[in-house]
């Protein structure tokens, strides 16, 4: 095993890519990138990472800032519960811990949005810990490499795999090879058609040395999202837009969208709409535009209807706002609102 880390060590200091969260030991750092990383590609998160660390750089600006900053920071990466609750996690460590990151893979896991991979990979990168941090990536390249056959989704993959890597990380440094690892999972041993004669574990990995690559790893088919249908009206009286915040429940929690009703199914017409609002003023239709998001369980069809009150008369509904459009721009939005509001 030892000759095995020593071949990864080497090979992950030749090949790893220069990224800014591998350059620090600062944990409030380190976790931002990790939150970051939980469902956003590296390419992408990079922007956000250096925004969110120039503009709230500690544990106590985030405790300091207000909720719509923290979102609007996030603006785009979606998974929107990843930003409240690092908020609330950084309260929590201001409010209950004095100020102090936590500094063990235990104590780690108590932050809300911190699951047992985010939990490891701070402990390692910021504290040394050996504890192996098992994302999707690890999970795969340590499947192939025991040559572990259960799904990679369940309870019992990750107890069997979780000795056996930190079993190996006795002989290494904790940062290293947990980098490594991820670093292996994004650039070699890919889902389909994975380097093995790029890659430094290839001599005693089982997949490789019994040709089981396409087998490994084993994984349950996913869910088919289901269809969702969604009738949203952007309003228009004068220079204004009926505006709406949503509540703490389901996607988009406190984002802010135009007003929308929920529909079961794809036939809804415009009448049937105002009429569920009990919207009776003179309305004149200006446009209707159709648009599809896609969710990682839900595939949204969204139809958007613009339309305009021509007498000035706001129409008041339960938690209607009437907003300019810049004002609308600089407050948290999803990005399906970002579309729909940018096509006026
Ligand atoms: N994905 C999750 N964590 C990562 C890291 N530290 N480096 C690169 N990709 C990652």
């Amino acid at each position: 095993m030892q000759i095995v880390i020593q071949t990864l060590s080497r090979w992950y200091n030749l090949e790893s890519r220069d990224l800014p969260w591998r350059r620090t030991r600062d944990p409030y750092c380190i976790w931002v990138s990790e939150i970051i990383l939980q469902q956003t590609r590296v390419a992408q998160g990079l922007a956000y990472y250096e925004r969110f660390v120039a503009q709230l750089p500690d544990i106590q600006s985030l405790a300091a800032a207000d909720e719509g900053e923290v979102l609007k920071l996030w603006q785009g990466l979606g998974y929107y519960s990843r930003a409240r609750n690092m908020h609330k996690a950084a309260r929590m460590v201001v409010d209950e811990m004095g100020g102090v990151f936590p500094s063990t893979y235990q104590d780690i896991q108590r932050l809300p949005g911190v699951g047992l991979y985010t939990a490891a990979a701070i402990a390692a990168f910021a504290f040394g810990e050996k504890v192996p941090a098992i994302d999707g990536n690890v999970k795969r390249v340590g499947a192939r490499f025991f040559g572990l056959f259960e799904d990679i989704q369940s309870q019992g993959f990750f107890k069997k795999l979780f000795p056996l890597l930190q079993n190996g990380m006795a002989f290494a440094d904790a940062n290293e090879f947990n980098q490594a690892m991820i670093e292996l999972g994004a650039s070699v041993c890919s889902p389909t058609q994975p380097k093995c004669g790029e890659c430094p574990l290839a001599d005693a990995c089982v997949a490789r040395l019994q040709n089981l690559q396409k087998q490994l790893p084993v994984m349950q088919k996913k869910q088919k999202p289901v269809n969702k249908y969604f009738y949203y009206v952007d309003i228009r009286c004068g220079d204004h837009h009926a505006i709406v915040r949503r509540s703490d429940l389901g996607i988009w929690s406190h984002l802010h969208e135009f007003p929308l009703l929920e529909g079961d199914t794809a036939d809804w017409d415009l009448d049937v709409v105002l009429g569920r609002w009990g919207i009776v003023e003179k309305i004149i239709v200006e446009e209707e535009r159709n648009f599809k998001h896609q969710l990682t369980h839900q595939t949204i069809h969204a139809k958007c209807w613009y339309l305009c009150l021509p007498d000035n008369k706001f129409v008041q509904k339960d938690g209607w706002q009437w907003l300019e459009k810049e004002a609308i721009l600089s407050l948290p939005l999803h990005r399906l609102m970002e579309k729909m509001i940018r096509f006026t």
